[in-house]
Parts: C-alpha cells; structure tokens; sequence
C-alpha cells in the first residue's frame, strides 16, 4: 500500500535516487546522455534537504512498512503569476510503481498545501516530448503555453499545464 506523507530532512537522500532513477528513465532521448549519466546523487541529495529544511512542501510516496519512498512532489507559490498562483515543481514515480495512484495522491497532496497558502490555481512545466504530459490531462489540466528553454546544452520545447481551480485535485473530486 501506498501512502503519502510531508517529507522530512532525513529524506532528503531517499528523494535524490527516485529524483535521479526517474530522470534517467524518463528523458532518453530527450536530455543529452552524458548529461543525465552525470546527475549526481549527493549534490541532489544537499538540495532537496536543504529545500526541505526551508519549508518547501515535498510529499513522498511511501511503499509498505518500514516504508520505502517510491515517488514524491513538490509544490511552491507559483515563478510566474501570470499563468497561476501556484506551481507543481516536481513530480516523479518510480517506474514500478506507478499506474498505482501514486501520482494523482501526491498531486492532490500538493494541491492541498497550496491551498493552505491561498492558492486557488496552479501550473506545471512538461517538456513536449514527455508522456507524462498525458497524465496531466488525465488529471484535468489544461495545455495554456508553450515556450522552449535551453537546457543542458538542448533546446526543448516545455508545454505548461494549468489546473484554474484546485478543488478538481481533490481526492473526493475523482471522476
Ligand atoms: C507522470 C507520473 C508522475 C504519473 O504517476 P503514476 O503514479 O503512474 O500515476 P497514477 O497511477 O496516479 O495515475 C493516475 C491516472 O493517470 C493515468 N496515467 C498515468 N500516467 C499516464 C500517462 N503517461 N499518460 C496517460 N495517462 C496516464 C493513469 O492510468 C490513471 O488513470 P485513471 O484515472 O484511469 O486511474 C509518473 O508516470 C512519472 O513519474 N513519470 C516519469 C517522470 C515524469 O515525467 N514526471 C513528470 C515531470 S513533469
């Protein structure tokens, strides 16, 4: 069973590997190589607790007991106000563990902490070439823009994806 929960500093390593794995799964093709063959665990590692310990809102998804984290994502008040006032940062799965609801719980988990900041919409960044944007849709939001970044040397094309109201992720508003 799957359960979702605020992460904690101590987590900070646990979120880096599923960071990194999923990374490396999900954007062959996309993102150079040598690039992800570079990513490096430890550096993440600093990141995400030092993200943690200044009150960015991460959720894990926790895998059986003692408990195994499987997926996490992050949430913040939104970089740009223009498409919406919150935004979903980051959101990854473990390969063998999605089609579980992990996602959808840890979307809704941040939904609601944005909520608790007087969020009342959000958006999230997916590069075009990304399937996950699929699950996106799925979850009801909408493609609103598309803009290309240059990143790790590529140029990408990043579709943003907008909920206008937040309510849609609640768990009790699954259709
Ligand atoms: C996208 C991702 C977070 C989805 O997580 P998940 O735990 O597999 O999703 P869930 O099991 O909660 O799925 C919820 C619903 O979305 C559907 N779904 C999941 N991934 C989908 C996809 N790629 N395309 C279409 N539908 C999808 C599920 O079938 C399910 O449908 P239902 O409403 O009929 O039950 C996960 O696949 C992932 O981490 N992908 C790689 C990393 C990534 O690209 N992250 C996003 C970066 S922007």
């Amino acid at each position: 069973m799957i359960t979702i929960r605020r992460a904690k500093p101590a987590d900070a390593a646990e979120i880096a590997a599923v960071h990194i794995t999923a990374w490396r799964s999900a954007y062959p093709g996309i993102l150079p190589a040598d690039y992800l063959a570079g990513l490096s665990f430890s550096s993440h590692a600093a990141q995400y607790e030092s993200a943690i310990r200044d009150g960015v809102a991460v959720h894990v998804a926790v895998w059986g007991s003692p408990g195994r984290i499987v997926g996490f994502a992050s949430a913040v008040r939104s970089r740009r106000r223009a498409l919406a006032e919150g935004e979903i940062e980051t959101l990854y799965v473990l390969d063998d563990f999605r089609d579980k609801g992990a996602g959808r719980q840890l979307l809704a988990a941040s939904a609601g902490f944005l909520t608790t900041l007087t969020c009342r919409s959000a958006f999230a960044w997916v590069l075009r070439e990304n399937q996950a944007r699929w699950f996106y849709e799925r979850m009801g939001a909408k493609l609103v823009a598309e803009e290309t970044l240059r990143f790790a040397g590529v140029d990408l094309m990043q579709c943003a994806y907008l909920w206008p109201d937040l309510t849609v992720l609640r768990p009790q508003a699954r259709a």
